[in-house]
């Protein structure tokens, strides 16, 4: 952790960087038990961050919240969060079956984005889970797992590129465009599931 993020999380700081080496480990341990000698790990790659201070108090600040830790810890579910992103759709549920399975972990919620994209064209699939804390007098925290295809990664880094680092307005024209693109990476996507289904038909 930063210096300036370690300050903020204060006394949070440690049990935060605890959950997040543990999540990257299980999640790492869910990919390989899935693997097997004809099959390559189904992740592409696997990513696990804290939010930064500075991330975290704007979100808190949107969202009409304090800006302390206390409040993020109890009010948002992304303090500490992963990414596993997929070569193929199958494979995210797989993941999240593999997750479930599992037991590891208190699933409170599964957003499905893949499913029923939002109306921007964003896809991915949220896994909610609920940790022990046990610092504080927090007793639990909730986490964050996303799962995403390559193209659906693709897609959510351009498309965020776009609305963070620029201050251009959205015109309707530039959002329809978006939306194009998602929808043609998520036909992309379906078709090369297709065409995996073929060759392990053999
Ligand atoms: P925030 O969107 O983060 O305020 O949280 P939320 O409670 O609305 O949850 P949601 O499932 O909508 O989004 C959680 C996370 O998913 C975000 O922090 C982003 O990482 C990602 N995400 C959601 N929507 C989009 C989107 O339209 N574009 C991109 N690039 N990422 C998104
Ligand atoms: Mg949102």
């Amino acid at each position: 952790m930063k210096q300036e993020d370690l300050a903020f999380y204060g006394i949070y700081a440690q049990r935060l960087e605890e959950i997040h080496d543990m999540m990257l480990r299980e999640i790492q341990a869910i990919l390989d038990g899935i693997s097997t000698d004809s099959e390559k790990a189904p992740a592409e790659h696997l990513k696990c961050r804290v939010k930064g201070a500075e991330s975290l108090k704007e979100k808190l600040r949107r969202n009409g919240l304090p800006e302390t830790p206390e409040s993020g810890l109890t009010h948002l579910s992304d303090l500490v969060g992963a990414r596993v992103v997929t070569h193929f759709i199958g494979d995210i549920y797989t993941v999240l079956d593999e997750i479930q399975k599992s037991g590891k972990w208190q699933v409170k919620k599964v957003k499905d984005y893949i499913a029923n994209a939002k109306p921007n064209g964003y896809r991915s699939l949220h896994v909610i889970i609920t940790i022990p804390f046990g610092v504080g007098g927090i007793d639990t925290m909730d986490a964050e797992i996303q799962m995403r295809t390559i193209a659906m990664d693709c897609w959510a880094s351009l498309e965020h590129q776009l609305k963070y680092k620029k201050n251009i307005r959205s015109t309707a024209l530039i959002v329809e465009e978006l939306k194009r693109c998602a929808d043609e990476m998520a036909s992309t996507d379906l078709s090369m599931q297709t065409i995996r289904d073929l060759i392990q038909r053999g």
